[in-house]
């Protein structure tokens, strides 16, 4: 199993792993009962649920490209909260959406709709929120936007409760120091290497001006603009924000907006990261050392970076999975039935 999963790592295969011969080597039943996730989950209740959630997201993506971004970003902030649970979906007063960094700020909530909406048509009941979106959607979002066709696994059932304060405590600023985004995501079982590659997930996607203009003015009692930041680029996203309410925003990954590509690691070479957070893993001074060596590898091959891409999610998504009869399969991803 192990040896399999690795080969696919490599050869890029996707979900065809659970076709034929090898969805007798998936073993779906038996790791679900020990509490594991796994690659063939669906093979048995649903087994187009990929193939409709793939069709959506391209769907969603051909009106906006960005939206991949989106739904990348929905997995790591349910992931941060009370592990891969769909927690981030949930409505009402204590939903995570209200908190600060999710705000005016996550987005994609309407393909998610859309997505379950034809899951539960296709197969009532079955599909969980947590997948559908969490492991699903991400991993197509990355994937149509040219990135690495990792083998997400699946299994995670719902929450029942969403959790503000959650969100709010252990969600990365983009303010905070490096030592103190490590420490966040050691605490739900990250290590260095994953919060530069993970990091990377910043080759596609928009952030708001109020997330990078601290970079902008004022920076210093000598320097106007944080040292770290190119110069034309400064003036640039000078220019953007300038006078706007903060909403404005700027590519991530300003030469390819929309391609998964590794550029984002190129950018940090040359000072051209958008976020204090991203351009501090290879030039702040707070103990960067090994990130820096990171951002060089990741710069220098974007076969490297992919392939811990890929890896790296299957960690991400593996956060404290509601597996068994834990949990529930939401009809609707926005409430608890
Ligand atoms: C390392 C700590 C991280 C920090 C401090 C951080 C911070 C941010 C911020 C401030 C934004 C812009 C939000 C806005 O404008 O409202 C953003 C966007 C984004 N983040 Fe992160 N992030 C981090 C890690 C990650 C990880 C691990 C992923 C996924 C693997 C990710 C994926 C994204 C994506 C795809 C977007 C763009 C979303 C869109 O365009 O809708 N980020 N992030
Ligand atoms: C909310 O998240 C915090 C931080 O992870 C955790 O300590 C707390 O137990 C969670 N609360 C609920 C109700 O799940
Ligand atoms: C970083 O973490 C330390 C220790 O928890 C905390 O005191 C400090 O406020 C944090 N810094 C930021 C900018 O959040
Ligand atoms: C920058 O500092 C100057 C001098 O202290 C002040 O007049 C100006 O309002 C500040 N600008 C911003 C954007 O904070
Ligand atoms: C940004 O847009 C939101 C939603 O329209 C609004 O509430 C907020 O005041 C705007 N400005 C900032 C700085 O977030």
């Amino acid at each position: 199993m192990m040896m399999e999963r690795n080969m696919r790592y490599s050869s890029g295969g996707g979900m065809s792993c659970c076709l034929s011969v090898l969805a007798a080597l998936c073993l779906s039943a038996a790791a679900v009962a020990r509490g594991q996730l796994t690659d063939c989950f669906y093979n048995y209740g649903c087994p187009q649920a990929a193939s409709i959630v793939k069709a959506r997201v391209s769907d969603a993506m051909k009106a906006e490209a960005r939206m991949g971004a989106s739904l990348l970003r929905l997995h790591f902030h349910d992931c941060f909260v009370n592990g891969c649970d769909g927690s981030i979906l949930l409505d009402g007063s204590d939903s995570e959406k209200l908190a600060a960094p999710n705000l005016n700020s996550a987005r994609g909530f309407e393909v998610v709709d859309a997505i379950k909406a034809d899951l539960e048509k296709a197969c009532p009941g079955v599909v969980s929120c947590a997948d559908c979106v969490l492991a699903l959607a991400a991993k197509y979002g990355v994937l149509l936007s040219g990135g690495p066709d990792y083998g997400v696994l699946l299994g995670r059932r719902d929450g029942l409760v969403a959790n503000q304060s959650g969100a709010n405590s252990n969600l990365p600023s983009p303010f905070e120091p490096i030592s103190n985004i490590t420490r966040k995501f050691a605490n739900v079982g990250l290590n260095t290497n994953d919060v530069v590659v993970l990091s990377g997930g910043h080759t596609i996607g928009r952030a708001r001006c109020v997330l990078f203009s601290n970079r902008l003015s004022n920076f210093s009692a000598t320097d106007s603009v944080d040292p770290t930041l190119d110069a034309s680029l400064a003036s640039s996203l000078q220019a953007l924000c300038q006078g706007g309410d903060g909403n404005q925003t700027a590519a991530l990954d300003a030469g390819s907006p929309d391609a998964f590509d590794n550029h984002y690691y190129q950018n940090l070479l040359s000072q051209r990261g958008l976020l204090s957070s991203d351009q501090g893993l290879f030039s702040s001074a707070d103990g960067v050392a090994t990130t820096k060596a990171l951002v060089q590898a990741y710069g220098a091959s974007t076969q490297r970076f992919f392939s811990e891409f890929g890896k790296s999610m299957v960690k991400m998504g593996n956060i404290s999975p509601l597996t068994g009869s834990a949990g529930q399969i939401r009809k609707n991803c926005r409430a608890v039935n």
